[in-house]
């Protein structure tokens, strides 16, 4: 953020700063506070990046002392707090953005580029993996810590929002929170699938999103920084006389114009702000996939396919407690 053009002036925020490694001489020179009520009167903006069930409490104090606010995924641990932070931000005339970093990230947008100009012919499915030995959060499971990146690039590369949502998981360690799950949303408008893979008990860390066509596969390894787009000319065709048909032909990587995608996140911000302009991931891009963690939440506890319609803002009627109570962040 320091380096980011129009920012003059960064602060520290943290109720633990003075126990933090060569954090805690920032409060002796005004460049740390402890809270963020002490710090209101000194900022016009904030970046919110603590535990998942502090962004809405947190986001409406800044917003309604007329703060613009950048809140780290997820945007909220309910639909309800996601419609309550966007409500405010519109009332306090502020920008709401949320950090959904993997929108401002080049492969991505390269990948978007693929299924969206049809090159892979007629898409069937997004298949994406994101697990390492993570780590485990105290307020959520690793569907709100993991999966809203992966349900960011499946909304942003498929232009859409999906329908359903079926959840699987387990807590093979930790006895309330699911360690590692397994999603598969509908995109019913378009006639696709994206099956998502979270976890924080795998050995290896993968960040994997595939994208499966009728005529060609795309895979984006974001551990593979020299190739993070792999184009694979393969396809399988059936004909009713021949049967099964395989084409195996090249594999290309195309060059991704890669800028670090938290510093193009920071510009959006800082650009956003100054001109008044909607963020790309603005709270209604935030909104979208709460509401798709919260169906999640409901999937895993009913052990069923849930409709989106069916939690759209609607947790009191479902009865979904989707953070337990002891999940109360530390402040
Ligand atoms: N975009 C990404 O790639 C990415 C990566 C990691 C984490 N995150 C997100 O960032 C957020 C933080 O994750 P983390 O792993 O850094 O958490 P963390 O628990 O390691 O750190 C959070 C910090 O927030 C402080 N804090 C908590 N409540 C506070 C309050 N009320 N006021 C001031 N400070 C407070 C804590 O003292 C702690 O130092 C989460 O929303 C997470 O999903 C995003």
């Amino acid at each position: 953020m320091r380096q980011t053009p129009g920012v003059s002036r960064v602060v520290a925020i943290d109720a633990r700063l003075p126990l933090l490694s060569g954090m805690a001489h920032l409060l002796a020179t005004g460049e740390g506070f402890t809270s963020l009520d002490a710090a209101l009167p000194h900022i016009d903006a904030v970046v919110i990046a603590t535990p998942p069930a502090s962004h809405v409490p947190l986001g409406l104090a800044a917003i309604r002392a007329g703060k613009h606010v950048l809140i780290e995924k997820p945007l909220a641990t309910t639909a309800a707090g996601a419609q309550e932070l966007i409500q405010a931000a519109k009332d306090a005339g502020v920008t709401l953005m949320v950090g959904h970093t993997f929108e401002y990230n080049g492969a991505v947008w390269m990948l978007r580029e693929l299924v969206q100009s049809r090159e892979l012919g007629d898409l069937y499915y997004l298949d994406s993996a994101r697990l390492n030995l993570g780590l485990y959060q105290s307020d959520v499971n690793v569907v709100f810590d993991l999966a809203p990146h992966d349900i960011s690039i499946a909304n942003h590369v498929l232009g859409s929002v999906p329908t359903s949502v079926r959840a699987w998981g387990n807590r093979h360690v930790d006895p309330v929170f699911e360690d590692v799950a397994h999603l598969e949303l509908g995109y019913d408008d378009i006639g696709v699938q994206a099956h998502i893979h979270v976890s924080w008990l795998d050995p290896r860390k993968v960040r994997l999103v595939t994208a499966v066509g009728s005529k060609k596969m795309a895979v984006y390894d974001d551990m593979n920084v020299e190739e993070r787009i792999r184009i694979h000319d393969k396809a399988v065709t059936r004909s009713p006389d021949k049967g099964m048909h395989y084409h195996h032909g090249a594999v290309t990587s195309p060059v991704v114009r890669f800028d670090e995608p938290l510093a193009v996140q920071a510009r959006h911000f800082v650009d956003c702000m100054t001109s008044g302009a909607v963020p790309r991931t603005d709270g209604a891009n935030g909104l979208a996939v709460v509401q798709v963690i919260e169906a999640a939440q409901l999937s895993l506890a009913q052990e069923r396919k849930v409709l989106l319609s069916e939690v759209s803002g609607l947790t009191e009627r479902t009865g979904l407690v989707p953070v337990p109570a002891r999940a109360t962040a530390a402040v």
